[in-house]
C-alpha cells in the first residue's frame, strides 16, 4: 500500500469549498486504485487565522509541512481582512520559496463541451512553464520620500542559474509533447533582465536540437494566446509573464475556474505544492457555485507528480466527460453547483 501525507491547505474564499471537493475525488480515486491511500492532514492558515495570530502560519509552519509527500493549496487573499501583499508573502509566495518551489506547469487545454469565448477556437494544448522563484517577483527595493516627491523601486532579480533551469525543464517537457519550446520576451523594451533571458535560451536551446524552438515578446504572445492558441505547445516565461500568461490560458478554455497548476521543487529536498491558477474568487464565495474543475484538474496534476500518470489520464476523461454532459457551473454558463459537479466526477470515479 503506498500511502501518501497529504498537506491540505484550503486557505481562504472558494479555496475552502473546492479544496474539500477535490479531496472527495481522490478518496475516490484511491479507493478504486487500492493500492494507493492519501492521508490528509489539514491546517486552518488564512486571512481569518492572521487576525488571531497575526500572522499567516505559525513560527513552525514549514517543519509541519516538510514531511509532507505534496501540499494540496486552494487559494489565499481577503483584502477585506489583510492587505494581499502580506497575505500572498506571508503563505503562498512563502511556501514556493522556501520550498524552492523553482518551476510552476500550468497546462491549458480545450475540454469537450465548454464554449471558449473565442469565436473559432482550434484544437488547443498548450502548458505554460513558469519561473516560480525570481524576476519579477523581487523583495528588492523599496520606497524613498514622502507625498509627490515618493518613489518606489522594484528590482527584477533573474539569476543564470533560475533562468536556465526554468527553460532547460521546458525543453525536458517539450521533448516528451511536441518539441517545440517558445521564450516569452521583452527584450525590446526591457533593457538588461530580457537580453539576458535572450541569451540564455540561446544557449539552453543549442543543447536540445531535436526541439524546434521561437522567441516572441510577450505583448504579441499574449495576442497570439487569443488568436491562435493551437500554434503553442510549450512556453517558458518570467515570473509575471507566466502569471498573466496564465489567466489568458485559463480564460481561453472558458474560465479561470478550471485551470490547474504545479508548484515544483525540483531538487527533491521538499514538497511540491498543487494549487489551481484561480484566487479566492471573493464575489462567488459562499454561494456553493465555484468550479471545482481547477482544483480536480490540479489534483490530477499530483497524481502525475507522484508516478500515477495512467490514473492521471483516467481522472482527466472523466473531468471531459462531465464537461461533455454539460454538468457545468455557472462561469461556464451552466446551473450546476459545485457538489454537482464534483458528485458527477465521483460517480464516474466509482465505475472505472
Ligand atoms: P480570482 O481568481 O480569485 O477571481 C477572478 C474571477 O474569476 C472572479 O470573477 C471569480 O469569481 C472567478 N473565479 C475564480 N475562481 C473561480 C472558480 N473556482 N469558479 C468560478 N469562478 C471563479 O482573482 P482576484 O479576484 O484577482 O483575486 C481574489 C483574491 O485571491 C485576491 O486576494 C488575490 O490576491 C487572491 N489570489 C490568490 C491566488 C492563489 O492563492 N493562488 C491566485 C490568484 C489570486
Ligand atoms: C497565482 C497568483 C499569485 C501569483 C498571487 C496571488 C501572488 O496570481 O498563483 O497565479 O502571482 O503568483
Ligand atoms: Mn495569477
Amino acid at each position: 500500500m503506498k500511502r501518501l501525507k497529504i498537506a491540505s491547505l484550503p486557505g481562504d474564499g472558494v479555496g475552502k469549498e473546492v479544496v474539500p471537493a477535490a479531496q472527495t475525488v481522490l478518496k475516490a480515486v484511491s479507493n478504486v486504485h487500492g493500492g494507493m491511500q492519501f492521508d490528509f492532514t489539514e491546517y486552518p492558515w488564512s486571512c481569518e487565522y492572521y487576525l488571531e495570530h497575526n500572522q499567516m502560519m505559525p513560527d513552525d509552519a514549514l517543519e509541519r509541512l516538510q514531511d509532507a509527500d505534496a501540499i494540496f493549496l486552494g487559494a489565499v487573499g481577503n483584502q477585506k481582512l489583510v492587505p494581499d501583499h502580506i497575505s500572498l508573502w506571508g503563505m503562498l509566495i512563502k511556501i514556493r520559496r522556501e520550498f524552492e518551489q523553482v518551476i510552476n506547469i500550468r497546462p491549458a487545454k480545450l475540454l469537450k463541451g465548454i464554449t471558449s469565448p473565442l469565436t473559432n477556437p482550434k484544437d488547443f494544448d498548450l502548458l505554460v512553464v513558469r519561473e516560480n522563484s525570481e524576476g519579477e517577483y523581487s523583495e528588492v527595493g523599496g520606497r524613498i520620500f514622502r507625498g509627490e516627491d515618493e518613489v518606489a523601486i522594484q528590482n527584477a532579480i533573474f539569476s543564470r542559474r533560475g533562468t536556465e533551469r526554468a527553460m532547460r525543464y521546458a525543453f525536458e517537457l517539450a521533448a516528451k509533447r511536441r518539441k517545440h519550446v517558445t521564450s516569452a520576451t521583452k527584450s525590446n523594451g526591457i533593457v538588461h533582465s530580457m537580453p539576458f533571458w535572450d541569451e540564455v535560451f540561446q544557449a539552453v536551446k543549442s543543447d536540445y536540437p531535436d526541439i524546434e524552438s521561437d522567441s516572441q515578446h510577450i505583448d504579441a504572445l499574449a495576442a497570439f494566446f487569443v488568436t491562435q492558441p493551437q500554434r503553442f505547445d510549450v512556453i517558458v516565461a518570467s515570473n509575471l509573464f507566466g502569471d498573466v500568461l496564465t489567466d489568458i490560458g485559463a480564460a481561453i478554455m472558458g474560465s479561470i475556474g478550471i485551470a490547474p497548476a504545479a508548484n515544483i521543487n525540483v531538487n527533491g529536498k521538499y514538497p511540491s505544492m498543487f494549487e489551481p491558477v484561480h484566487g479566492s474568487a471573493p464575489d462567488i464565495v459562499g454561494k456553493g457555485i465555484a468550479n471545482p474543475i481547477g482544483q480536480i484538474w490540479t489534483a490530477k496534476l499530483m497524481l502525475d507528480h507522484f508516478g500515477e500518470e495512467e490514473l492521471g489520464v483516467k481522472l482527466l476523461d472523466i473531468i471531459e466527460d462531465v464537461t461533455a454532459a454539460r454538468i457545468l457551473t455557472p462561469d461556464l454558463g451552466g446551473k450546476y453547483a459545485t457538489e454537482d459537479v464534483t458528485a458527477a466526477i465521483v460517480d464516474r470515479v466509482h465505475k472505472l
